[in-house]
């Protein structure tokens, strides 16, 4: 008989987004009559601007024509969009980088697991606690750790917790790892890095021989001024760092798919023998072999993004959600609940009032006001007590959902 990967079995039953959707599913169809607002997973409501859809519908109006059709693509993506990527969004920072640098997926989820492919399972992987779950989980997928204790940690893996005592900015493991995982500004905590934390990790990846997965998901939502929006903008990061970014929450992509890796030339890592080995190099291979490029038409609409009319109508739907964000943060501020983010991410992490766990709340408010939430304890241990809300909304849905838990939980 064939047999299964058994990481499979370490992992907790259900992932998290959809075990919500099935509860909240359980609870509609127990409710009908209710209204339910949905501010869980960060999934964008506005629909796509209309440069990009009409650069999109031109890439589907090529394929129909001889003389512009479009079969397979290269699979690290196109040239011309490779390289508006990197005129529009890296050169403004002051970050230099090659076409061959920048490789073009159907989105950072997906790169952030495939990732792993390229490195030795023995590596010790540092990642935050609470952290985006597909980190943790396709670690375990792939073999890296042990079984889970009864706290949520698995064994192998160096947690770094992030908690209101440190600004939900990890500290520095204690331990020697291998590759570490950063997300600013954060899913799920909202915090961004400055300049000189970023720097401090720089600084302490290059002393330790380590890599950095650096998710840069959220960059587009940074309100505030010297931010840094890539990790490259620190001296030495492309000798150890890979950069995810995404056109899911920037663009509205979620449904569409684009997203890319940056593996700078420079970056090395051990071969095991003595060498080192290019990482651009094998993962251009891992690319090649298993991936066939992002749709054509994608393709066009992602280059859309790019031009000053896109960039401007983005812009505009980004503004939208860090309003949403504002009247969230503050509205429940208002009624005395302790929460954080909302600034620099689409994200506001909040504590749960009256002490109530992660879950408790989640059940409570869906109940209660019929909203819901991602349950913080779901990121990861240090995320109990806390919870989500994502401020992808319509505005009408956020104002209500602010009203109901102030009416709710309000002190
Ligand atoms: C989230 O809600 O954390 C994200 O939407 C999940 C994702 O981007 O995959």
């Amino acid at each position: 008989m064939a047999r299964i990967n058994a990481n499979y079995l370490k992992l907790k039953a259900g992932y998290l987004f959809p075990e919500i959707s099935r509860r909240v599913s359980a609870f509609a169809k127990a409710h009908p009559e209710r209204q339910i607002i949905r501010l869980g997973i960060g999934d964008v409501t506005k629909p796509l601007v209309p440069a990009v859809l009409d650069a999109f519908h031109q890439g589907v109006d090529d394929l129909a024509s001889s003389d512009r059709f479009h079969g397979y693509g290269p699979e690290q993506g196109y040239d011309w969009l490779i390289q508006t990527i990197i005129d529009k969004a890296y050169k403004p920072l002051g970050v230099e980088l090659d076409v061959s640098e920048m490789f073009i997926s159907d989105g950072s989820k997906c790169d952030s697991a495939n990732i792993l492919d390229i490195f030795a399972l023995d590596n010790v992987v540092a990642i935050g606690d609470p952290v985006y779950p597909v980190y943790n989980d396709t670690n375990v997928m792939i073999g890296r750790t042990g079984a889970c204790d009864a706290r949520g940690y698995y064994e192998g893996i160096v947690y770094m917790p992030c908690t209101e005592e440190n600004g939900f900015l990890p500290a520095f493991p204690e331990q020697k790892v291998d590759i570490i995982y950063l997300c600013f500004p954060n899913n799920p905590t909202g915090a961004v890095a400055t300049r000189e934390q970023l720097k401090g990790w720089v600084d302490y990846a290059l002393a330790n021989d380590a890599v950095i997965f650096f998710d840069a998901a959220y960059e587009a939502f940074i309100t505030e001024p010297g931010i840094p929006h890539s990790i490259y903008e620190i001296e030495g990061a492309k000798r150890c760092a890979i950069e995810l970014r995404s056109f899911s929450k920037t663009a509205g992509f979620t449904g569409v798919r684009c997203g890319l890796t940056v593996v700078p030339q420079e970056l090395k890592a051990s071969d095991g023998q003595g060498g080192q080995v290019a990482l651009n190099a094998l993962w251009n291979r891992r690319q090649s072999t298993k991936f066939n490029g992002v749709s054509y038409p994608v393709q066009r609409a992602a280059a859309a993004v790019y031009s000053a009319t896109g960039w401007a109508q983005v812009q505009q739907v980004i503004d939208f959600y860090m309003e949403n964000a504002r009247i969230i943060r503050e509205g429940l501020q208002a009624a005395g609940i302790r929460c954080y983010g909302g600034v620099n991410a689409p994200y506001i992490w909040l504590k749960t009032p009256a002490g109530l766990s992660s879950w408790d709340f989640f059940d409570r408010l869906l109940d209660q006001c019929s909203v819901v939430g991602t349950p913080g304890s779901g990121f990861g241990p240090s995320g109990e007590g806390y919870f989500r809300l994502s401020a992808f909304g319509e505005r009408a849905n956020v104002e209500q959902a602010v009203e109901r838990i102030r009416n709710g939980w309000g002190q």
